[in-house]
């Protein structure tokens, strides 16, 4: 979501006459789009800010210095008073406002009632082939470890007339696969647009081959939107579905409102619906009072599942959330450990997934350049890394390939010559 604000942020920039410096070395305005998740990702802004201070541009001049994303939106004022260096500071909801403030300086943490989107520039004449449209905002769950409804507010759902405009400007650019996104995407609706409605509208758009959406909530995979896996061609088969953990006892401290059983069979339903499907979660390990046999809960979860990729984290407390305050804090050698370990039985589930792929013949869309000569890196409908070498191949194509190799994290594919039967 970040990339996509920040290209947002781009275009508005560039409307106003800015043009995108080689590097913040040399940059006269340095936005940080930041991250307020976990604690490590807060922390990164203060070590990029300090070494943005003591930089001087070539004509002895200081950048200006913009804080923006959901540290700006949690810390606010303080950011200025603990880095003086900072100019700007304006929140995930209010960077539309940006210009203005690059003139008058100052914070902005409102949420404002006027939707950023419908002030923001058009997008860029030309996309990557591989877009992110941004469709829901905000997030009405409250995990009791998540700052994301304090810094992001409530859910909220872009107009369905808009997002297909904006998804027709994409594809007129040059994207052939648009990722839906939204902190809780699948609790979008728009009055009478179900998320299942829009994926509908935006997958009949002329010229888009693939549609992805992350990031979903179990509590809203409804019928509905798992019949939209099986009927639209479009939707590839993959899903990130997070789950956090595999113990019901830490399900219910954390409010997730699913247990490992109602979970696991909203994936039989989606298998019933898509026999192939992938899928991919987020984990945390060490949520406080999180036991030994918490812990193997998730790994057992992990294994049951045959996770084709999952992203695993630290339990990381969080200012103002219920979880931060929590008794039996779990130490932190133990999480080290725990994350070492389910991240490698995520490791085996993902190459599991990855080999027993090798076989098959599937369409790759081609995203950059690999290091080899004539080798490009593509994803699979699956969202598995493919390597292909191509030399009459290029980036944005889509290519036939057999899968014919696996690593953990990568696939290799080797080109198909499909010749067209005589008639
Ligand atoms: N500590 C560690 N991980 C967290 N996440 C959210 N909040 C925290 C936290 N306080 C993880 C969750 C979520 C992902 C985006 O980040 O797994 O799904
Ligand atoms: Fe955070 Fe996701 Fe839970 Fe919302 S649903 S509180 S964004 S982890």
């Amino acid at each position: 979501m970040n990339v996509y604000d920040s290209e947002r942020i781009g275009e508005l920039l560039e409307a106003e006459g800015y043009a995108a410096a080689p590097d913040a070395a040399r940059a006269d305005v340095v936005v940080l789009n930041t991250c307020h998740i976990r604690e490590k990702a807060a922390e990164k802004v203060y070590s990029d800010i300090g070494r943005l201070k003591a930089s001087r541009r070539p004509n002895g001049i200081k950048p200006v210095v913009v804080v923006a994303g959901c540290v700006a939106q949690a810390e606010g004022a303080e950011i200025v008073r603990r880095a003086p260096a900072v100019d700007v500071v304006v929140g995930p909801n209010a960077y539309h406002r940006l210009p203005a403030m690059l003139k008058a300086g100052g914070v902005d943490t409102d949420m404002p009632v006027e939707s950023k989107f419908a002030v923001l520039p058009p997008r860029r004449a030309v996309v990557p082939a591989s877009a992110f449209l941004t469709v829901q905002e905000g997030c009405d769950k409250f995990c009791t470890f998540c700052v994301v409804p304090y810094t992001r507010g409530a859910e909220l759902s872009r107009p369905a007339d808009a997002l297909v405009a904006e998804a027709e400007a994409l594809v007129a650019g040059g994207a052939r696969e648009l990722t839906l996104l939204g902190q809780n995407v699948n609790a979008y609706r728009d009055v009478t647009t179900s998320f299942a409605d829009l994926l509908a509208r935006i997958a009949a758009v002329r010229g888009l081959v693939r549609l992805r959406y992350t990031t979903s909530h179990p509590r809203d995979m409804n019928d509905e939107l798992i019949a939209a896996h099986r009927d639209l061609p479009q939707l590839m088969p993959y899903l990130h579905l997070p789950v956090q953990s595999g113990s019901d006892r830490l399900l219910k401290a954390m409010n997730r409102a699913h247990t490992r059983a109602s979970y696991l069979a909203i994936l039989d339903r989606l298998r019933a619906a898509r026999a192939d499907i992938a899928l991919s979660g987020d984990f945390i390990v060490g949520f406080p009072g999180e036991t030994d046999a918490d812990f193997a809960a998730t790994l057992s979860i992990v294994r049951e599942v045959g996770y084709a990729q999952a992203y695993s984290f630290k339990y990381s407390p969080r200012p103002g959330t219920p979880a931060a305050t929590m008794g039996e804090q779990v130490p932190e050698d133990v999480k080290d450990a725990r994350l070492a370990e389910l991240q490698a039985t995520i490791g085996e589930t993902a190459l599991a997934f990855n080999r027993a792929s090798v076989g098959k013949r599937c369409d790759v869309l081609l995203e950059r350049p690999g290091r080899r000569p004539g080798q490009l890196i593509g994803k699979s409908p699956w969202l598995q890394s493919v390597f292909v070498v191509s030399p009459s191949a290029k980036i944005g194509d889509i290519v036939t390939v057999d899968l014919i190799d696996a690593q953990p994290n990568s696939l290799e594919g080797a080109p198909v010559i499909l010749t067209r039967a005589a008639a």
